[in-house]
């Protein structure tokens, strides 16, 4: 196993100054981390991000590439421009984009793999709706929903990064207890060695609500290995202990 990843979400906020503000103060306030530590901006900022981190141990993450190469894709960032901009990871298949943008587990996939052939790492989301934990479909979902990346990028899945975010804790505060993320995550473990030998080091992340009080006990199961914060992430203070909560 390889060490843990704490990747923080921005979403769509931000602007320069309070970048510059975040960024610093997150700065500040590093130790050597423990752990891998990346952010994954808003695309007009990677330039801002990337000159701002320089130096530093933090990874600048993108939270979209497109599917295709280059041509006629208006609004499209290709994985290619992303990589000039020195991003080493990028979201693919985010809960928000599935649900707004009509993202399919085939579409993501084409995005996993275009990101992999321009040496950045995907960050591949999966998780369930509330209605479909109900429903005892939990486990189905989100093994389809990484298959159809695992069958797209067979011969390089170990490089992948898979998060696991339930639906109903995105953004709600209703984080999924350790246990309940344990589970899911074993099962997720268990695809991906099938799949593959190497894809046992494959970092797992939990993502959904994890802050500073929760993420300690979240860190601590043995398949958690990360975590990818969203509304956690736009604090300093909270991104930083939630860095120091994954050892
Ligand atoms: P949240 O978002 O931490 O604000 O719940 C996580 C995510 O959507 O990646």
């Amino acid at each position: 196993m390889t060490g843990k990843l704490i990747a923080g979400n921005w979403k769509m906020n931000g602007g320069l100054a309070a970048n510059e503000l975040l960024i610093k103060a997150v700065l500040a306030g590093l130790q050597t981390p423990a752990c891998e530590v990346a952010v994954c901006v808003p695309a007009p900022y990677l330039a801002q991000t990337r000159a701002l981190l320089a130096g530093s141990p933090i990874d600048v993450g993108a939270q979209d590439v497109s599917g295709h190469d280059s041509g006629a894709f208006t609004g499209e960032i290709s994985a290619a421009m992303l990589k000039e901009f020195g991003v080493r990871y990028v979201i693919v298949g985010h809960s928000e984009r599935r649900q707004h943008h009509g993202e399919t587990d085939a579409g993501v996939a084409d995005k996993a793999a275009k990101a992999l052939a321009a040496g950045i790492t995907p960050i591949v989301c999966v998780g369930e709706t509330l209605a479909q934990r109900e429903a005892g479909s939990t486990e189905a979902v989100v093994k389809r929903q990484l298959a159809a990346v695992i069958h797209a990028n067979g011969h390089c899945i170990s490089e992948i990064v898979v998060a696991y975010e339930p639906v109903w804790a995105i953004g709600t505060g209703q984080t999924a207890s350790p246990e309940q993320a344990q589970q899911v995550h074993a099962v997720l473990r268990a695809q991906l060695k099938a799949a593959s030998a190497q894809a046992r080091r494959i970092q797992i992340l939990y993502g959904g609500s994890m802050n500073a009080a929760n993420a300690a006990r979240l860190l601590g199961q043995s398949d958690i290995d990360g975590g990818l914060i969203g509304g956690a992430s736009l604090k300093a203070a909270d991104f930083l202990a939630i860095i120091s909560a994954a050892v």
